[in-house]
């Protein structure tokens, strides 16, 4: 899961219990009672998610929206790529199917800027009081002067313009990815074909630590981020995540010959 998720919830030195996931996303007919004993709160990311660039189905967002609602803990939706759909068939939220249970997250880092650092919460009315109280003991407030910049870029639908706009881009940059990972990548590698948000989930035989790897990488000026930072428990450190959303492709494609020469060094 989403490592910075994992850094804010651990300062309160939680016990992670992961749910299963297969290359849809989180089952949700592994929430059993038995899973969720003592649960304080669900963490969830239906859309591209980060970092393996799944979708959670529809049906399943039905199923864990019902299962929302009888929860004794709230169900965080965080979605900061929902709008970077390349397939072009987005799909409902689940606050869309249990608006009185779920906590949404949603970001302008991801379509505007990640430096302005302003994002927004829909949560249950009862809970919007503590967390305005949890954020001003965090860090008072989201500065105005960035929230206002926001306002005025996008009050005449600047965004109805800019997403699209990127939202080809990086189409065209993923394609170009996944072309080349099947061009060089050596038997053992394998890999998802995200439908959407900024990321390619790779996974190596099992013998390659992909934090050892990196050193070489960066060496020859490619980057990656080790996949072992992405496990609440048990990592699993022959897994990384590539991202094709800041270069072009003929970068993108020198990139994977470079990172899949070194893989085939190990071999
Ligand atoms: C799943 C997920 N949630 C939240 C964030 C952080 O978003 P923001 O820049 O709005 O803090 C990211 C960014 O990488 C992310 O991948």
């Amino acid at each position: 899961t989403y490592l910075g998720a994992l850094q804010s919830f651990s300062m309160y030195e939680p016990r992670y219990v992961q749910v299963p996931t297969d290359e849809h996303g989180l089952i949700p007919e592994a929430l059993t009672p038995k899973l969720t004993a003592g649960a304080r709160l669900l963490y969830a990311q239906p859309n591209f998610q980060n970092p393996t660039g799944r979708r959670l189905p529809v049906e399943r967002r039905r199923a864990l929206a019902a299962f929302a609602k009888t929860a004794p803990f709230p169900v965080i939706e965080d979605d900061p790529y929902g709008a970077l759909d390349y397939a072009g068939e987005p799909l409902p939220t689940m606050l869309s199917m249990a608006p009185d249970h779920i906590v949404h997250l949603g970001s302008f880092s991801k379509v505007l800027a990640p430096g302005l650092r302003v994002g927004y919460i829909i949560a249950p009315e009862e809970l919007i009081f503590k967390l305005v109280q949890a954020k001003q003991a965090t860090d008072l407030h989201t500065p105005s002067f960035t929230q206002r910049i926001v306002h005025e870029v996008i009050k005449d639908g600047f965004l109805d313009t800019h997403v699209p706009t990127i939202r080809e881009l990086y189409r065209d940059q993923c394609a170009a990815m996944l072309n080349s990972l099947e061009r060089y990548m050596p038997e053992g590698v394998t890999w998802n074909r995200p439908e959407g948000g900024m990321f390619v989930w790779v996974n190596l035989p099992a013998q390659i630590d992909s934090m050892k790897l990196l050193a070489e990488a960066v060496a020859q000026n490619v980057a990656f981020v080790p996949g072992g930072p992405f496990f609440a428990n048990e990592a699993q450190h022959n897994t990384l995540r590539l991202s094709f959303v800041t270069v072009p492709p003929a970068k993108i494609d020198e990139g994977v010959a470079r990172l899949a020469a070194l893989i085939r060094a190990k071999l």
